[in-house]
């Protein structure tokens, strides 16, 4: 299969990182896959088994495994993974502080050797360090979007569909707000094929999946045990290369930079927006109820608090 002559660098070989890098090269995404992590073997030998996989599964993108952030060099795309999850014992400052030092490491070469590439961070926490890797770069927001909205919509999804017993690719279903407790599932506007999903499940249960949709990230992690979620967060971040590298122009929710919309100035936030060529081509404002005005307004707060925390360490 012909693929486009592109560079796409994954940031970070964990269980994210290296599905990222699967999703791309099966999806045909980019000539060649960079996978950068400071455990070189890792990333070495993610991308050697990857590239042996070519033989069987056909696809034509290259591996490349390393730990020098020259190899990212005129990268296209960016899909920045790295970092630690929370530990338990572990405050969010803490989480703030590890994670934000190696965003602005990241950030450093992103800016130094690839000016012109696209950055998706999916690292947490996710709002704080989206704003964070902007900064850092001093890229065109546009160009700079967080992984966040199409994980929980498709969370929301999942639940949606068990409960109607409908297929999971006939519902819509919409988050936004920050990626942790206060975001907001955006009930009246999940539908079943066109069908509002008020006409087919009660109040209660829409409420139930909405919160079971805000802990989404932490029943797995409960699951698990020694990790969070994977699959579904790579394959959200792999949709949003997707729209922006193949110009499809979807409408996904995504933390994007807000300039007014939704009356917010200056923060990264969970809001459609259609990805293209040009990164962020436009932010759909969707009409609020009173009910969702509140607790965007409850979300934002939250982002902006987290954002403080990064001031008082000295990083933003
Ligand atoms: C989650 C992590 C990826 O929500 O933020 O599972």
């Amino acid at each position: 299969m012909a693929i486009p002559h592109r560079k796409l660098t994954v940031v970070g070989a964990g269980y994210v990182g290296m599905t990222c890098a699967q999703l791309c090269a099966q999806k045909g995404l980019a000539s060649e896959i960079v996978v950068i992590d400071i455990d070189e073997g890792r990333a070495k030998g993610i991308a050697l088994d990857l590239n042996q996989m070519a033989a069987i599964e056909g696809f034509s993108s290259r591996l490349v495994g390393t730990a020098d952030p020259k190899d990212t060099r005129d990268s296209d795309l960016f899909i920045v993974t790295a970092g630690l999850p929370r530990k338990p014992g572990m405050s969010r400052s803490d989480l703030l502080e590890t994670n934000g030092k190696i965003v602005t490491q990241v950030a450093g070469y992103v800016r130094d050797f690839s000016p012109d590439s696209f950055v998706i961070v999916v690292t947490n926490p996710l709002d704080t360090m989206v704003h964070l890797m902007r900064v850092k770069t001093g890229f065109p927001p546009k160009r700079v979007i967080g992984m966040a909205g199409v994980l929980d919509s498709a969370r929301f999804s999942w639940f949606i569909a068990e409960e109607t017993g409908a297929h999971v690719q006939d519902v819509d279903a919409m988050v936004l707000g920050a990626h942790g407790d206060s975001m907001v599932p955006m009930t009246q506007f999940c539908t079943v094929n066109g069908v509002t999903l008020g006409h087919l499940v009660t109040k209660d249960k829409i409420s139930a999946m909405a919160d079971r949709t805000r802990n989404g990230g932490a029943e797995i992690v409960n699951l698990l045990k020694t990790g969070s979620a994977f699959f579904a967060p790579a394959a959200a971040s792999v949709a949003m290369a997707r729209s922006i590298l193949n110009d499809e122009h979807r409408m996904l929710p995504c933390a994007a930079f807000l300039n007014g919309q939704y009356g917010f100035e200056g923060i990264y936030m969970g809001v459609p927006a259609i990805l293209g060529a040009e990164g962020v081509e436009k932010i759909v404002e969707v009409p609020l109820d009173t009910e969702s005005r509140i607790q965007m307004q409850k979300t934002a707060g939250a982002i902006q608090k987290d954002l403080e925390l990064l001031r008082n360490l000295a990083l933003l």
